[in-house]
């Protein structure tokens, strides 16, 4: 039975010459048009064969699909006109027209004409090759994994310390790791790897001394110029120590001030205050009052909250606490907040602000941190919003 086409199904069955893109939706007769463009061409005045064509379709179930539809139509023009040779010989041809996936006509290809490849030193390809699996590639990178990382250990080049410690935060090397896998499964997507991977290196090499000058720096500096920008005003801690009523140590902190034990393994028994009033007595390694800014540095890591960096508190966080009620505590930004060591526990602590030298900390000093009628601020040249960049930045498990 023939079937009678539709216009815009005519049209791309006598559209002829050029590229021609057909989208339509499921069901609605592409693979019929697709078989009545080829019967066209075969039986018309060209009188081409089936295997002139290379015929790819996304899945092999397309593929057999397809070629099933062809021999179909093959059938019953036959039927139609049975003494015709040359729809005879299209029977015989139809089983090895290449209608494939892309996968499988660059396999057949390379598989052809692999006597061709030189590999130089990689060794040789066998005809006999196959494709890795999903799961093969990956148990092969995780194998290999390791070796690359190791040889990179070895012999570092200052560059190379210097990007280990970057990624490698001290800890682990799984930063590292993750780095090296996403850019093995991104350059995958070019021809040649190897070379896209020594043009990136020659364009980072040749970077100006000057960020602004690089592609990055000026993109920024645009912004910046067009008033493109904004500002974000951080609070800051007045941190200081007090010692028989005068001021042995002032500083000022954006992210936070740590109280600690130091390198000794016994506990540090420390009181809190704010406003003078009793918050809490911590027995632990230490503890952490920090900014808004710094509540997603050391003492997220303690377990304290994370607040919006634009919030305005400070907050109490404990390290390590050995006590059941050893919470992180939240306060109002107007708290005169005030540490000390508890009397009777261990002889000395160490003061450390913004990661800064260590302060010696003695019996019956305070600690105080207030906040500061400084504050840092901060140019924004993105719309990134603060819960964007911690996802990116701390959101890896
Ligand atoms: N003009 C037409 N008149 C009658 N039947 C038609 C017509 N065009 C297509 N058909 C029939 O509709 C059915 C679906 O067509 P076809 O398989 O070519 O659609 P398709 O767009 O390739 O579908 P899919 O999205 O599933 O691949 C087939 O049985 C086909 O013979
Ligand atoms: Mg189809």
């Amino acid at each position: 039975m023939s079937v009678m086409l539709t216009d815009s199904q005519r049209a791309v069955v006598e559209d002829q010459g050029g590229s021609l893109l057909v989208s339509a939706a499921a069901g609605s007769g592409k693979t019929r048009v697709l078989v009545d463009r080829l019967f066209r061409r075969v039986l018309g005045e060209e009188q081409a064969n089936m295997d002139d064509f290379l015929i790819i379709t996304y899945t092999r179930a397309a593929a057999a699909e397809l070629r099933e539809r062809i021999a179909q139509e093959l059938g019953r023009r036959m039927a139609e006109d049975p003494g015709d040779r040359h729809l005879q010989r299209q029977l015989l041809l139809v089983y090895q027209t290449d209608i494939k996936t892309i996968d499988s006509f660059c396999t057949a290809l390379l598989r052809e004409n692999v006597h061709l490849l030189d590999l130089g030193e990689q060794g040789g390809l066998t005809a006999d090759f196959r494709v890795l699996d999903e799961g093969e590639a990956e148990l092969l990178r995780q194998r290999v994994l390791p070796r690359v990382l190791e040889s990179f250990y070895t012999g570092m080049t200052p560059g190379q310390t210097q990007l280990a410690d970057c990624f490698g935060f001290g800890r682990d090397d799984r930063g590292l790791e993750e780095l090296v896998l996403e850019l093995h499964s991104k350059v995958q997507s070019h021809a040649y790897p190897h070379r896209w991977l020594e043009e990136q290196r020659q364009s980072w090499a040749s970077l100006p001394e000057d960020g602004g000058e690089t592609e990055f720096g000026r993109a920024l500096l645009a912004r910046l110029a067009g008033g493109r920008f904004s500002i974000e005003r951080r609070m800051m801690l007045d941190v200081s120590v007090r010692r028989e009523g005068h001021s042995v140590f002032t500083e000022q902190a954006l992210n936070d001030a740590v109280v600690t034990k130091g390198a000794v393994a016994r506990v540090l028994d420390l009181e809190v205050t704010g406003d003078r009033a009793v918050i809490s007595s911590f027995a632990g390694d230490g503890l952490i009052v920090s900014t808004p800014t710094g509540s997603t540095a050391y003492s997220m890591a303690a377990g304290g909250p994370i607040v919006e960096p634009t919030a305005e508190n400070i907050i109490i966080t404990p390290i390590c606490g050995h006590s059941l009620h050893a919470k992180p505590f939240v306060l109002g930004a107007g708290r005169a907040v005030g540490v000390r060591l508890a009397p009777g526990g261990k002889k000395t602590a160490y003061l450390s602000v913004d990661g800064g030298r260590a302060f010696r900390i003695q019996p019956g000093d305070w600690v105080e941190c207030r906040r500061s009628r400084q504050v840092t601020r901060l140019v924004k040249l993105t719309g990134r919003s603060f819960y964007e960049r911690i996802n990116q930045k701390l959101g890896k498990a």
